[in-house]
This record gives C-alpha cells, structure tokens and sequence, in this order.
C-alpha cells in the first residue's frame, strides 16, 4: 500500500505492508519510511529485541525494505499514525559509508551531480510530484475547454524562431557535407518550437494544443535556460491578440490554483524550505512575501497589459538602484528588452505580472502579425516575479502578401515554408497561439531559484551528464 494512501486511513489495528526506502533509523527502533508517493514518511517502531544486531545494522539511509506491521495511534508528536512492526524484509542495501544521500542539508550543486539520486530527497520529491501535477493540469486546462492535442515532430527541417539556435541531425560520417546522402536527405534540425505545425492543426481543428520537448543551442549560462525544455503551445482559429491575451492568464491562474488546491502538502514543504534559505540572506535581497504568497497573488490579482511603447518609457525614465542604471542601457525605441528591464517592470514598478504588447517589428519573429503603424507587430510577452519572461506568444500574419513581404526582409527560406504559406492561400483566418517554458513555470510554482533542479536531467552547454 502506498503511504499516501495509508495515511488517509484510521488507525484501527489495520495490517499494513509498506515498501519503500530507509530515510533514517534512530536508536534501532524508528525507521522513517518514505516511498515517494508523499512527502511524509511514516514512522514505523522496531521492536530490536526481535532481531539480532547484524541484521538491524543493514537498515541505513537509503536501504529498501518491506515492512509488514499493524496501524496504530502514534505516541510520537508531529504525526497522527505510527506502524508497529511485524516483519521487515530487506530488499535492497545502502552502504552508509557510500550512499551520498545522508539525512542532513545537501547543497543544490552538489544534488545535480547525484541526479540520479537526488530525487530521493524531500526536496527534489516534492518539485517533482509539482512537476508531474501541473503537467496534467495542462490537460486537464485544455481538455475542458474543447481543445485538441497534437504532438508536432521534434525532428524536422525548419527554424521556427528563425534565429538559427538549432541542434543538427544527422547520420553523415564526420567531415561529409552533402546532405542529399543524409538519413532524411536534406539538412534536419531537432525543432525549437512545434508551432508551425500546430497553426496548420488549428486551421482544420480550431483550438489545439502541444506539448513536448524543444531544443536550443543558445549559449545561455543562466538560471532560466535550458537546451532541451518543454513547451506548451495552444494555437486557436479566430482569436485576436487580446483574446490571446486573455487565455494566457486564465491558464496560468488555472495552473496554480489547481496546484495549490491539490499539492498543499509539497507547495507547504518548500515553502517552508525557501523561508529558511531566505534567512539565510541579508536583508534587501529577501523576498517580501513567501512561495504560497506570491502563487496566490497571481492567482487573486490581473495582470498589467501594457504596449511595450509604454513599457519603454517607464524604463528609459527610470532608475532602477540610484547609483547605476541597468547594464543593458534603454535608450532607443527599439531596443529588445532584457531580463533585467523586465524584472524590473514586474518586481520592481507595478509589482505584479506583466503582458507586454505590440513589440518593435525587427526584435520579433516573421510569422507575427504586422500593425497598422508598420513599426509594430502584435506580439505579447507574459512576465512573472522572480522569473521575467514565462509566455511568448503572437497574433499570426494571415495575409499572405504581408507574410511573403517579412519573410523576404528578414531572409526567411520561402521554398522550405511552402507549406506554411499555403495556410494563407487556402481559407486564411485570424489566429493566435503562445509557448508557456514548462520548466519556468515549474520554476514559479516551486520557487526553485535555478531551472537545472526543476528537470530530471537537464541539459545545459557542456553538460549532458545522466
Ligand atoms: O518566446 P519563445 O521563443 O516563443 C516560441 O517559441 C513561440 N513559437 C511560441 C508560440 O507562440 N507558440 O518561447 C516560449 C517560451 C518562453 O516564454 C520561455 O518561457 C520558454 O519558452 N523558453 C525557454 N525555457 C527554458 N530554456 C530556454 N532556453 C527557453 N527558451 C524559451
Ligand atoms: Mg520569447
């Protein structure tokens, strides 16, 4: 029987059999059992008079075992149930000289080099038991509201982004360049974005939905990128860009309210976990509400929608710590907006997520819709406390002129998109979709500073360790 649901019961003599790993044994008596499928682990009392001493010495941090006993009222306080053992079988051991999971505080870096290993800590549990209920509540978003889902390939032969930040696939010998040998015959990528593919779904399906693993081969050392994420990519027929908009931030206020309502105990865990780290830290750079407080602000408070026209001129008036002005400078219209400006415009000036409107047409990409004042495209950003940006997303060109016009400025390869344009030569409608960074979402509800420990097994420049 799993523990969560042992714990649902009454302690009425009931019999019980466990399976799980030792999280510790104190005084040959009180094995903590943990088996991932809470984050408590019940305490189960050894009666080591019925066991000789080499055997109890095999019970360490980490052993698996099988526990037979009775459920019963326990003594012990912080916990309602206790299990009186009647059998233990060990199932696996732990050297407690080797084993590097001890009891005791481990350092995030020195976790990511057991990741093998880690997710047997309270901590890493608990981020992915989040992990896995947002991800169903992503479904769970959709499916309620009639949307489809389709899976867009993930080896293909276009730039989506069309800023060339992709991974080759290839079976070629090392040196040979005459892809017409390759496995597919021309030159394939793995995809940074399945939208492309989910706009000609949403042409014949209406409202449709993917979510997958994307790939990127940007240089970026930060603690908000990954080179194989999970994106979320809805993509709806006859919606505007404030329709767009709008369903952002009903399903980012969905995701969170469905979580906290049903992971309490793991969000209650961490953000217990981040109060202490945050003791830790001098006092200016404490956040000022807790993890369960920032989740539920943005669930209880709208978003700011604003143009970046005027996001620009809050920056460019701005002075964001007296002494220095940001190391990006905002100085021109035009210029792209760096996680700095957008945390301050989140963090710093409205306090409260932001989406972000009607972006320069140059800093964007060819598929999103031109504006009336040709300077602009109908673009929107949604950025979050803590993280900046969480959402990308447009309003698509459907006119087939105006697309073929920006693919041919920004050197777009229109013969590979053939397919694309025949969207807007073949019953064109308005539409509109956006990409929601699973891991930074889960980065968010999670509070984990560093997206490396929001993913099993990240994957990073120079690192593809596991
Ligand atoms: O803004 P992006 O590049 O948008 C697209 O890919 C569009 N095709 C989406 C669409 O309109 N269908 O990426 C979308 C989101 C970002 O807002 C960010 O949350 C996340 O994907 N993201 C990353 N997450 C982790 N590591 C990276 N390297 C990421 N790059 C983007
Ligand atoms: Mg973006």
């Amino acid at each position: 029987m799993k523990i969560i649901e042992v714990l649902k019961l009454e302690a009425k003599e009931q019999k019980v059999i466990l399976n799980g790993w030792v999280r510790s044994f104190r005084a040959n008596r009180f094995i903590a059992l943990n088996d991932g499928s809470t984050i408590e682990s019940i305490q189960c009392v050894v009666d080591f008079e019925k066991y000789d001493e080499e055997f109890l010495k095999q019970i360490n941090t980490g052993t698996a075992v099988s526990i037979e006993g009775t459920l019963v009222p326990s003594m012990g306080k912080g916990q309602k149930l206790e299990v009186t053992v009647s059998d233990i079988k060990i199932v696996g051991l732990a050297d407690p000289d080797k084993y590097p999971i001890q009891p005791k505080k481990h350092s995030m870096e020195f976790l990511r080099e057991k990741a093998h290993l880690r997710v047997r800590t309270s901590t890493f549990s608990a981020i992915m038991r989040v992990r896995s209920f947002l991800a169903q509540s992503v479904h769970q978003f959709f499916q309620q509201k009639g949307f489809f889902y389709v899976n867009a390939p993930i080896i293909t032969t276009n730039d989506a982004e069309g800023v060339g930040e992709m991974f080759n696939v290839s079976t070629l010998k090392v040196g040979d360049k005459d892809f017409s040998k390759d496995f597919f015959g021309e030159k394939t990528y793995l995809t940074v974005s399945g939208q492309l593919e989910a706009e000609t779904y949403a042409l014949g399906l209406g409202e449709v939905y993917t979510f997958g693993p994307t790939f990127r081969a940007e240089n970026s050392n930060t603690s908000r990128h990954l080179a194989e994420f999970w994106m979320i990519e809805p993509e709806m027929a006859f919606y505007t860009l404030q329709n767009n908009m709008d369903l952002a931030e009903e399903f980012l206020k969905f995701l969170l309210k469905n979580t906290l309502e049903n992971c309490r105990k793991d969000l209650e865990f961490l953000n217990d976990y981040h109060l202490k780290e945050e003791k830790q830290k001098p006092e200016r750079d404490r956040n000022k509400l807790s993890l369960l407080e920032r989740i539920e602000f943005v669930i209880n408070n709208g978003f700011k929608k604003i143009s970046y026209t005027e996001a620009f001129e809050i920056l460019k008036n701005c002075n964001p710590n007296k002494k220095k002005k940001f190391t990006y400078p905002i100085d021109k219209w035009g210029v792209d907006l760096q996680s700095e400006h957008e945390r301050y415009l989140v963090e710093k000036h409205f306090e409260c997520p932001v989406t972000l409107y009607d972006y320069p047409k140059e800093i964007k990409a060819f598929y999103m819709r031109l504006n009336d004042d040709d300077k602009t495209v109908a673009a929107m950003d949604v950025l979050f406390p803590g993280i900046g940006e969480i959402i990308g997303g447009s309003q698509r060109e459907e006119r087939l002129d105006v697309l073929e016009n920006r693919m041919n400025e920004m050197d777009i390869d229109k013969k590979q998109l053939w397919w694309y344009l025949e969207l807007r030569r073949f019953g064109s409608v308005p539409h509109s979709g956006f990409g929601l960074g699973f891991e930074r979402l889960v980065q968010f509800t999670t509070g984990m500073s560093n997206i490396r420990d929001v993913i099993p097994y990240p994957r990073t420049p120079q690192n593809a360790s596991f």
